[in-house]
């Protein structure tokens, strides 16, 4: 079967961002010129996604006001003839997408059942907004490309630093098939230096809906949220779930540094910053030498 449906959970507080996130959501907080979401969605999109639906909470009606088309907007850049931006401003209104509300904040588990009439019994992708990924081929393209060959579930993993481990999911690798594993174990944020690996699940996953059937169960799991990683560990138990290390940057945006990395990162590869985005960094270095 292929892969046609994405969930986007965005009902996150985004407490890590506060004050800037008080009124705001922190999936709109923009990496250069554009929200942080809309490269989720692009990513998505650019990977051959039909259908995205994205689960949201209180307090999230810009991005759903993003996604819309903007009349008066359009109209003034069209007066003042700016077509470049028009166009711009267009694309993000291009897209087709649902919007579901999670209406407890259970964890992501939690988020990821909440779209489970939309998914219905088909396989399906999960983005998360934390993780932007700079590659050549989209990364959940990788995932899904992979999926077409084995038509079984197969999450993203990267290595991160041994001190990092207790940040993620991990897995626990048997065998590899280049750049695919098996997995023995899912473990959601071990403690400090129990970690089977520095194998990280990073916000990407093809599923298939078997998972609801976990999901279903609200079992309650690390920092008492329902963890997505619970229910692929039950799922690996009665069918295979892979990892795959995919290529390409990852940067997380869920956090201050890793956010300003990216909009470092992100300016470099523009045309019209690169050259005074690198001499001021010059710059800059010189100074803190
Ligand atoms: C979530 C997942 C975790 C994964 C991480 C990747 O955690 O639960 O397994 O490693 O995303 O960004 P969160 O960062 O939302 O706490």
């Amino acid at each position: 079967m292929q892969v046609k449906k994405a969930i986007i959970p965005a009902a996150g507080l985004g407490t890590r961002f506060l004050p800037a996130t008080k009124a705001m959501p922190k999936e709109m907080l923009p990496i250069v010129d554009k929200p942080t979401i809309e490269y989720i969605v692009e990513e998505a999109i650019k990977s051959g996604i039909e259908d995205i639906i994205i689960v949201t909470g209180k307090g999230k009606r810009a991005i759903e006001d993003h996604f819309d088309n903007s009349f008066e907007l359009e109209e003034s850049l069209v007066r003042k003839e700016k077509f470049d931006l028009l166009e711009r401003v267009k694309e993000s209104a291009n897209v087709d997408i649902h919007y579901i509300r999670q209406k407890e904040p259970n964890g992501l588990g939690h988020a990821i059942w909440c779209a489970r009439k939309f998914i219905a019994n088909e396989p399906f992708a999960v983005l998360l907004g934390d993780d932007i990924v700079q590659s050549e081929t989209p990364c959940l393209k990788q995932l899904i490309n992979e999926f077409n060959t084995i038509q079984s579930s197969i999450i993203g993993v990267q290595q991160v630093p041994e001190h990092d481990t207790h940040r993620y999911g991990i897995i626990d690798p048997s065998t590899n098939d280049g750049r695919r594993y098996e997995v023995s174990k899912f473990v959601e944020k071990p403690k400090q230096g129990t970690a089977p690996s520095n194998l990280a699940i990073i916000g990407r996953y093809i599923l298939t809906p078997k998972i609801f059937d976990f999901l279903e169960e609200h079992t309650i799991g690390s920092g008492g949220e329902i963890q997505l990683t619970d229910a692929i560990e039950k799922l690996n138990r009665i069918e295979k779930v892979y990892g795959y290390e995919f290529e390409g940057d990852r940067y997380d945006v869920g956090e201050k540094l890793g956010f300003i990395q990216t909009t470092i990162e992100i300016g470099l590869t523009r045309d019209d910053l690169k050259e005074p985005l690198l001499n001021y960094l010059k710059k800059l270095v010189k100074e803190y030498e």
